[in-house]
């Protein structure tokens, strides 16, 4: 199993692995749209016959001109391995790329992500594997209503005692 950062090659590949797993899909120009803003911030898994079997779109949050002082931070907007490929340790990989280079790249102070609160696996990922924390929930998020988790992770120790201040 290879992890290497996407191309707009990768896109439909992606994008089927995102139909066969999640009911949050997106249109092709969605996947370019990242892929050409945020290159370093999307990868994928492929098998030893160049097949797709995981990947993660990611990007910076792109509207601090209308939240003046919000710190920069990182955003996943998906993430998916298929069935047959999980528990490999694929999805932590994707991740932990993805994660450097917002931080190394884009100077992010967190990175970002919503989760359906009932979606274990994910949560367990998040939470037990890489150290996300709730945030925030968002009531009613989903076009089904279900709940999200906002959750993060902090890259940056210090913004993240200054953020806690101004919450408290
Ligand atoms: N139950 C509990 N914990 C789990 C599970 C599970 N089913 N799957 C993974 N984890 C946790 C475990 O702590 C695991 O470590 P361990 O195997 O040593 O116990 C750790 O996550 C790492 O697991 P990986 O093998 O890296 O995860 P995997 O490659 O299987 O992918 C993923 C996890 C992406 C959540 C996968 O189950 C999937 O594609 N699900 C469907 C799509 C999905 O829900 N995507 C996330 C939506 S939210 C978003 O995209 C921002």
């Amino acid at each position: 199993m290879n992890i290497r950062p996407a191309t707009p090659y990768d896109l439909t590949g992606m994008q089927n692995t995102n139909l066969m797993n999640l009911p949050e899909n997106y249109q092709i120009k969605y996947y370019l749209y990242h892929a050409l803003t945020w290159p370093q911030l999307s990868y994928v898994a492929e098998d030893h016959k160049g097949r797709i079997v995981g990947y993660i779109l990611g990007k910076m949050n792109d509207d601090m001109d209308s939240k003046p002082g919000q710190l920069p931070n990182g955003h996943v907007t998906s993430i998916s391995v298929l069935r047959s490929y999980r528990r490999l340790g694929l999805a932590q990989k994707l991740m932990t790329q993805s994660q450097i280079a917002m931080r190394d790249t884009y100077n992010a102070a967190y990175v970002s992500l919503h989760v359906r609160k009932t979606n274990r696996a994910a949560i367990g990922l998040y939470r037990d594997t890489l150290g996300f924390e709730v945030w925030e929930v968002e009531r009613g998020y989903y076009a089904d209503k279900e709940d999200a988790l906002g959750m993060r992770l902090w890259l940056d120790q210090d913004a993240k005692a200054r953020e806690e201040a101004k919450k408290a």
